[in-house]
């Protein structure tokens, strides 16, 4: 069994492998534009990027894509309007590249108010508690209806502790899951006149024999491209770097590979050294909201009393109007005060300077310094301001 339904023209180049590590540059081209490898991606739960206008995300940030999630965006706004609008692009009016998580991740999360059988996943919303139920069938379906650039398949999260005999059975019932992902996106055409690509999850938890078995039965799959799932989810941090080797040992190189839901600039660094392209998560914007910002030099709390007085820009190596345009002690007030604002300011630098990390990585990647490059930068950004 493969994936049948390819983008005409084409829809991975792998333009540059760094020497001295796995590190890559490549060129995703989707029908809604090009996205430059290494990419992080922000999160746009329902649709938006929390707190961030469309011209900020775009022009000022430089997003080439942005991630929706299936278990919201079918919760609310529903398929109804998402259809009749045209498709989650023309509904939130962002033109570039989307990809849309399945609900995997976020129903599980849904722990007690969940029940899973081979068939699927029956739960309950955290809107209003009404029942439903996702099969592989419907998630493809749904994902069809929301029309992002990249689907992910249906697949079963397990929790990073989870135990061998827990892992094994979790990983059958994802590669079953997938296999009906393939057959029923085989079997369906895009809604909105473009190309959609369906990315496979390799799952397994921390166990090695469990990813090298995935990692094997996603390839054979010939997708057009694949995620790891699963890590971040309260497993040692090492062993997620090991799993990510291991996993990226086996998946082809021709194909972009995802890190879903990873991470800390310092992860996101290590990911790609380990042949990593694409990477979401919610941290920038979070612990923007939550006074927490990113910088080139290290971290800043910006509620912190140090800054009442500092008159100097919020980050004067940003690359974003926010950092320049406000002083610290501004940005302390701001918080302090609760303003909307500080949550502004926070999520759009907290994005900009992700951003600003992997288009600086994929420069070193194709200048083939990217190891010293990112020795230097991993102590940067371990320190505390
Ligand atoms: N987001 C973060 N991790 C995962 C995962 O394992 N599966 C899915 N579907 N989404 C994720």
């Amino acid at each position: 069994m493969t994936i049948t339904d390819k983008r005409v023209g084409g829809f991975f180049t792998l333009q540059h492998s760094d020497t001295n590590s796995a590190a890559r540059a490549g060129r995703i081209e989707t029908d809604h534009g090009t996205i430059e490898t290494p990419i992080f991606m922000p999160v746009g739960t329902v649709g938006s990027v929390k707190a961030v206008h469309l011209r900020e995300i775009k022009d000022d940030i430089n997003a080439q894509i942005i991630l929706g999630n299936t278990y919201h965006l079918y919760l609310r706004p529903g398929l109804e309007v998402l259809e009749a609008a045209g498709g989650l692009h023309k509904f939130n009016g962002f033109d570039r590249p989307m990809l849309t998580d399945s609900g995997g991740f976020q129903v599980f999360s849904l722990t007690g108010i969940r029940k899973l059988t081979e068939d699927g996943c029956e739960f309950r919303s955290h809107i209003d508690g009404s029942k439903h139920f996702f099969s592989p069938e419907r998630v493809m379906d749904i994902e069809r209806t929301i029309g992002a650039d990249i689907m992910m398949a249906f697949d079963e999260c397990p929790p990073g502790t989870a135990n061998y005999a827990y892992a094994r059975k979790s990983l059958t019932l994802t590669h079953n899951w997938l296999k009906r992902c393939v057959t029923q996106f085989n079997s369906t055409q895009p809604k909105y006149g473009y190309h959609q690509a369906l990315f496979p999850i390799v799952q397994g938890c921390i166990y090695k024999d469990l990813r090298q078995e995935s990692a094997h039965f996603v390839t054979d799959l010939d997708a057009e491209g694949y995620a790891i799932g699963g890590l971040a989810v309260g497993e040692p941090t090492d062993m997620m770097y090991e799993m990510i080797e291991v996993v990226n040992d086996i998946l082809p190189q021709a194909k972009p590979r995802y890190l879903m839901g990873v991470g800390t600039p310092i992860n996101i660094l290590e990911g790609i050294e380990r042949g990593v392209d694409m990477f979401d998560c919610v941290m920038p914007t979070r612990n923007g909201r939550n006074a927490m910002l990113f910088t080139s030099e290290g971290i800043i709390n910006m509620r912190n009393a140090k800054w009442a007085k500092d008159f100097s820009p919020v980050d004067p190596n940003g690359t974003s109007f926010v950092d320049l345009a406000y002083t610290k002690a501004y940005l302390h007030h701001l918080y302090k005060a609760k303003e909307l604002l500080a949550m502004q300011i926070g999520s759009i630098h907290n994005l900009a300077f992700y951003l600003w990390l992997v288009r600086e990585a994929r420069k070193h990647i194709l200048a083939n310094d990217f190891s010293t490059w990112k020795k230097m930068m991993v102590e940067k950004l371990s320190c505390r301001l």
